[in-house]
């Protein structure tokens, strides 16, 4: 009966409501905006939650849909009750608000999959920005184009079950539920996982809790992920990587290199990718980008003696996509990322070295030449207008 209660006290809270708007208003903005709850949208008086727990807090209750599916029923009072939801005091009527008891309105769906997508658009009244960024994403496509297993808002978050996400301070995603979200897209995307999990990325996050690798959304977006076998994609993948391969002090802590990219533009590859990225982003290159020759879900360490690409034969196989009549020897022609020292393609950094000198010399010598030239030049003509 709580909320009757605040039903009497509405005018009081009211007005703290205004006294407290009126002090928020004179500081800074909080560090990322809080959910807007618009409690007009939810029927005037409000149910108790215990009421819908009467019957939904009832172990294995469910309903068998007309298309022969099974929709549980059950909704867990105490997990509810820990939930972001529950802990912010919201009610299941903010959420469901044409339920006022039983009976309930005929269910129009035919199917648990059909609920789901029936009832998701209620998040947009707390989460505007989340369900805004959505509506431009893979996923409301493939749905509005009839894929119903495309993904929405409950299939990543059970609004019953979900718990906090981000540290309500710094707006900063947990640590728990960052090392969750390749399992959250693996409901749907298990195929990729599977080769994501035993990636140098993947198991450094599954085996050793890293949260220094990438996740499925540090590369594809969350609410707004992009289709992502685009030109567009395609050409900036050395820059999607280079955020933590070109990143110092990242790379510092696992002994990797970071001019990674920097020679790969160097590279003839790598320097036509980065012309195309800027003149013409809509269409693909035939150059490799960083996955050609790393895989994209499946990289790893390039020294691992089963799959790395520092072994000639694995790296072949990657060079003959574009190269078909490449034979063994092949790669020996290629820098790889290396920069040329007298130690690795000594021949390579001799001739530079050669040219660093010639060039500049031989310019630098023309230059001379025409000074000297225009100098003598100046005194003969002004000997002969002295004459
Ligand atoms: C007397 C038991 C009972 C009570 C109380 C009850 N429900 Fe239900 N609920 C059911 C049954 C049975 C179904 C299965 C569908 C049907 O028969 O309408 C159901 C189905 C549902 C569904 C599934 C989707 C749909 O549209 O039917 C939702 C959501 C729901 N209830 C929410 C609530 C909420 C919120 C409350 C509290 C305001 C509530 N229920 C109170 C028994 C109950
Ligand atoms: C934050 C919003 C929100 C709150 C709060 C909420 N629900 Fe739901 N509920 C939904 C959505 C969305 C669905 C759609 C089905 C899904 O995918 O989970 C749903 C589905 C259901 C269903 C159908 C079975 C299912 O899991 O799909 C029942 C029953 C139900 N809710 C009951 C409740 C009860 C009882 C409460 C309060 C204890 C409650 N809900 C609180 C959003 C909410
Ligand atoms: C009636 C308002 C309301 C509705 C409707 C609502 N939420 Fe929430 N939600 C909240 C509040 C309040 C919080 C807590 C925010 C906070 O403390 O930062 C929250 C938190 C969350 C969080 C965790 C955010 C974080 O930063 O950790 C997720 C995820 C979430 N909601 C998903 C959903 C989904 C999915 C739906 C639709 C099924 C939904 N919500 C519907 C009010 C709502
Ligand atoms: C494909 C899975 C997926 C879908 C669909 C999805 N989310 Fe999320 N959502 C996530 C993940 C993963 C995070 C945590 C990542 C982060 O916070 O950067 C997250 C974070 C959030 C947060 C915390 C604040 C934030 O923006 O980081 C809220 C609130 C939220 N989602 C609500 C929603 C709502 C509402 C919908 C539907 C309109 C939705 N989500 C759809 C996966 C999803
Ligand atoms: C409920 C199921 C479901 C979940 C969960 C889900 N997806 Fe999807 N996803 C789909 C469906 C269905 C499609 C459209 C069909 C397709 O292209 O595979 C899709 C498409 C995509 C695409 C575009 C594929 C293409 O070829 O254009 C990407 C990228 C993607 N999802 C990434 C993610 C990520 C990242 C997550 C986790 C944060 C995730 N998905 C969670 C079902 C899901
Ligand atoms: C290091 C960056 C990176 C990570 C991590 C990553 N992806 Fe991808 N993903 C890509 C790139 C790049 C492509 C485009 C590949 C191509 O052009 O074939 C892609 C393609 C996809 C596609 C569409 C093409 C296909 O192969 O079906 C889906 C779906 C997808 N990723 C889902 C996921 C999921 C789910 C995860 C987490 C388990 C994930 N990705 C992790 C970079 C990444
Ligand atoms: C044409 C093929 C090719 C392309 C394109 C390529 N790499 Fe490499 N990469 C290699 C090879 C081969 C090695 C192994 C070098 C060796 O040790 O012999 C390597 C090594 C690496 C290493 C490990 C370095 C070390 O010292 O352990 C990283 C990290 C890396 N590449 C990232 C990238 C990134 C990021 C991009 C895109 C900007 C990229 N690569 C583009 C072929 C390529
Ligand atoms: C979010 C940061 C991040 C992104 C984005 C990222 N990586 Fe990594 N990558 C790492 C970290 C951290 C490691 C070291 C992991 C370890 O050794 O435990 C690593 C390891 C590697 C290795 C293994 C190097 C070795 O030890 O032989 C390769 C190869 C690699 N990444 C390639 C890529 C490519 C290609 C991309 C883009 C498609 C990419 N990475 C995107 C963080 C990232
Ligand atoms: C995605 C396709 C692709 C992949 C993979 C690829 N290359 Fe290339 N490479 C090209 C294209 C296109 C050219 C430019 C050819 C031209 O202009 O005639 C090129 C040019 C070259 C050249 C310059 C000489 C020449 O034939 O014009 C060398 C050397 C070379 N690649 C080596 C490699 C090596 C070694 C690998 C494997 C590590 C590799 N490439 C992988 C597409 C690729």
């Amino acid at each position: 009966m709580r909320r009757l209660k605040i039903a009497h006290a509405l005018p009081l809270i009211a007005g703290l409501v205004l006294v407290a708007l009126a002090i928020a208003g004179s500081k800074l903005e909080p560090a990322r905006a809080a959910p807007h709850i618009n409690r007009d949208l939810a029927p005037m008086a409000q149910i108790d939650n215990s009421v819908c727990l009467d019957c939904h807090n009832k172990p294995d209750f469910t309903l068998t849909m007309s298309n022969g599916e099974i929709l549980p029923l059950t909704i867990s009072e105490g997990k509810f009750e820990q939930s972001i939801h529950g802990e912010n005091e919201i009610a299941c009527t903010d959420c469901h608000a044409d339920f006022s008891g039983f009976p309930h309105a005929e269910l129009k769906a035919d199917s648990p999959r059909e609920v789901a997508i029936t009832y998701y658009t209620i998040c947009e009244q707390c989460h505007a920005e989340q369900y805004n960024k959505v509506l431009d994403s893979v996923h409301q496509k493939a749905l509005a184009g009839g894929d119903k297993n495309a993904a929405v808002c409950t299939d990543c978050h059970n609004p019953h079950e979900q718990g906090r996400l981000t540290d309500s301070a710094t707006g900063n995603l947990l640590p728990t539920a960052r090392a969750h979200i390749p399992q959250t897209c693996a409901q749907c995307h298990s195929g990729i996982y599977d080769s994501y999990k035993y990636s140098v990325h993947g198991a450094a996050l599954a085996e050793e809790g890293n949260l220094d690798v990438p996740t499925c959304i540090d590369c594809h977006g969350v609410h707004n992920i992009q289709d992502p076998t685009t030109a567009q994609f395609r050409n900036e993948t050395p820059l999607l990587c280079a955020k933590c391969h070109a990143n110092e002090k990242l790379m510092q802590l696992y002994d990797l290199p970071t001019n990674i990219l920097n020679t790969y533009v160097a590279d003839f590859h790598g320097t036509t990718v980065t012309l195309f990225e800027q003149n013409s982003p809509d269409q693909p290159t035939n150059k490799p980008v960083c996955t050609d020759c790393h895989g994209v879900h499946n990289i790893s360490k390039v020294d691992n003696p089963q799959t790395g690409i520092a072994l000639k034969q694995n790296l072949l196989v990657k060079c003959q996509r574009c190269h078909p009549d490449a034979t063994a020897n092949f790669p020996d022609a290629w820098m790889s990322h290396y920069v040329a020292s007298p130690d690795n393609f000594s021949l390579v950094y001799y001739v530079n070295l050669f040219y660093k000198f010639l060039i500049p010399g031989v310019l630098g010598g023309m230059g001379v030449f025409v000074v000297t030239d225009f100098v003598r030049r100046l005194i003969e003509r002004r000997k002969g207008a002295a004459h």
